[in-house]
C-alpha cells in the first residue's frame, strides 16, 4: 500500500497530519487526525529507533491502518511475514492469536500486542479438552484449526489453516486418502470449506460420535461473533435496491448467506475482488473498518454500506496503545516452551499451503 509507506517517512508531526489528511478526510473527523497524526509520528519514529517491526490486520481503524504498519494483511500473509522478519521486536496490531502464531514462528523474539483484551469469539468457543474429546470420537481423522485458535489448542492439532487455504488444506488432506477430517472452531468456515470440497458436513456433538457418510468434513459450533450477523434478508434486500452489486462475503458468514453472494474469501483476496472488479459498486459481507479501510484506497469505485459491524476485539487495538506498548515494551506474548514446540509444525504446514 504505497499510503502507507508515505504516511509512514513522514519527516515530521505537521506532515504525518498532511498526509493522513490526504488518505483519510473523507473517513475520519479532522479533530480525530490531528490527535492520531501526533500518535502515529510518534511511533513511526521510536519503532525505527527499536528496530521494531508493525504488522497491520485489515480490520485495524483507518487512521492507524493507514500510518504506522510496515506490512497489512490477513493472517496468513501476516503470519508469513512474520516468519521471515529481522526485526528485533514484532508488534502485532491484531487479535491475541495472531500475535501468538507471530510468537510461535519466533520464539526468540519479543512479541507485543497493544492491548491484552483483542480476544476473539472463535478462539474461546473451543478447549484442549474439547479437541481431545473428538479425536476419541473419530478415531484416525486428522484435525485442522483455523487460526483463530489459542496455542494450546494449536498444540493439539495436525494442521492450521486460515481462511485463505481451508479449502487448500482440505484438498491436500483428501489426496493423501484421508476420508473424514476434524476441522474446528468456526461452524460456518467448516460448512463452507466443506461445500467448496464438494463432500458432505457433519456437526460433531458432545453427546457422542455421530453417523459419517463415506466422506465428511466433522465441525463444531463456534462462530465469529460478527460474520454471524449477516442474513440472508440482507443481501436480497440490497440486491432489489441495486441489482448490478458485486457482493464479496468473508467465508465466516453462514453458507446461506455465502450462497447468495459473488465471491468469498480471506480479508486479502476480498482486498483484491475490489481492486480488480469492473462493477459500479460493490458490498462488503466483513467487518466494518475493513470497508473504510478499502473504501479510502479505492476512492473511484462505489461502496454500498450494509450496516456496522465492528468487531469489538480488533476495536481494542489503537494508536495511542500502541504507542504505550512500544514505549513500555508491553504486552508481551509469553508461552509455554512445549506448546511452542508442539504448535510450530501445524503451522508449518499451514504456510506451506496455499
Ligand atoms: P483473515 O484471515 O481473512 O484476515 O480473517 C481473520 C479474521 O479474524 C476474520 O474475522
Ligand atoms: Fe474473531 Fe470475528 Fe473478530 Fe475475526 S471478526 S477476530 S473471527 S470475533
Amino acid at each position: 500500500m504505497p499510503g502507507t509507506i508515505s504516511i509512514q517517512q513522514a519527516p515530521s508531526r505537521d506532515e504525518t497530519l498532511a498526509r493522513m489528511r490526504a488518505k483519510l478526510s473523507a473517513i475520519v473527523p479532522d479533530v480525530e487526525l490531528q490527535v492520531q497524526a501526533d500518535y502515529a509520528y510518534q511511533i513511526n519514529l521510536l519503532k525505527r529507533e527499536l528496530n521494531a517491526v508493525i504488522l497491520g490486520h485489515n480490520y485495524m481503524e483507518p487512521a492507524l491502518f493507514h500510518s504506522v504498519p510496515d506490512y497489512v494483511g490477513d493472517s496468513l500473509e501476516l503470519s508469513r511475514i512474520s516468519a521471515e522478519t529481522d526485526a528485533d521486536i514484532i508488534i502485532f496490531c491484531g487479535v491475541k492469536f495472531m500475535a501468538e502464531t507471530a510468537k510461535i514462528l519466533n520464539p526468540e523474539k519479543t512479541v507485543l500486542i497493544p492491548s491484552m483484551r483483542a480476544g476473539c469469539s472463535l478462539a474461546t468457543g473451543i478447549t484442549v479438552e474439547d479437541v481431545r474429546m473428538l479425536r476419541a470420537q473419530y478415531p484416525g481423522a486428522p484435525v485442522v484449526s483455523y487460526v483463530n485458535t489459542y496455542a494450546d489448542v494449536k498444540a493439539e492439532s495436525d494442521y492450521c489453516c486460515t481462511s485463505g487455504n481451508a479449502a487448500g488444506v482440505v484438498r491436500h488432506l483428501l489426496s493423501k486418502g484421508h476420508k473424514h477430517i476434524i476441522f474446528l472452531p468456526d461452524e460456518f468456515l467448516a460448512h463452507n470449506t466443506a461445500k467448496e470440497a464438494g463432500i458432505p458436513f457433519v456437526r460433531a456433538s458432545k453427546d457422542g460420535a455421530q453417523p459419517l457418510p463415506e466422506k465428511a468434513i466433522i465441525g463444531w459450533n463456534a462462530r465469529c461473533e460478527v460474520h454471524e450477523l449477516f442474513t440472508p434478508k440482507d443481501v436480497e434486500d440490497v440486491r432489489t435496491q441495486f441489482p448490478d452489486v458485486m457482493i464479496i462475503a468473508h467465508p465466516e458468514v453462514s453458507p446461506e448467506v455465502l450462497a447468495k453472494c459473488d465471491a468469498a474469501g480471506s480479508t486479502k483476496q476480498m482486498v483484491e475482488y475490489v481492486k480488480k472488479t469492473k462493477a459500479d459498486r460493490y458490498l462488503l459481507l466483513t467487518e466494518c473498518s475493513m470497508g473504510d479501510n478499502i473504501a479510502a484506497e479505492n476512492p473511484d469505485k462505489e461502496m454500498l454500506r450494509l450496516c456496522s459491524h465492528r468487531c469489538p476485539h480488533m476495536a481494542q487495538i489503537t494508536l495511542e496503545d500502541t504507542l504505550a506498548s512500544l514505549k513500555k515494551v508491553q504486552y508481551k506474548i509469553e508461552l509455554p516452551s512445549d506448546i511452542i514446540e508442539k504448535a510450530r509444525l501445524p503451522i508449518d504446514r499451514m504456510l506451506e499451503i496455499r
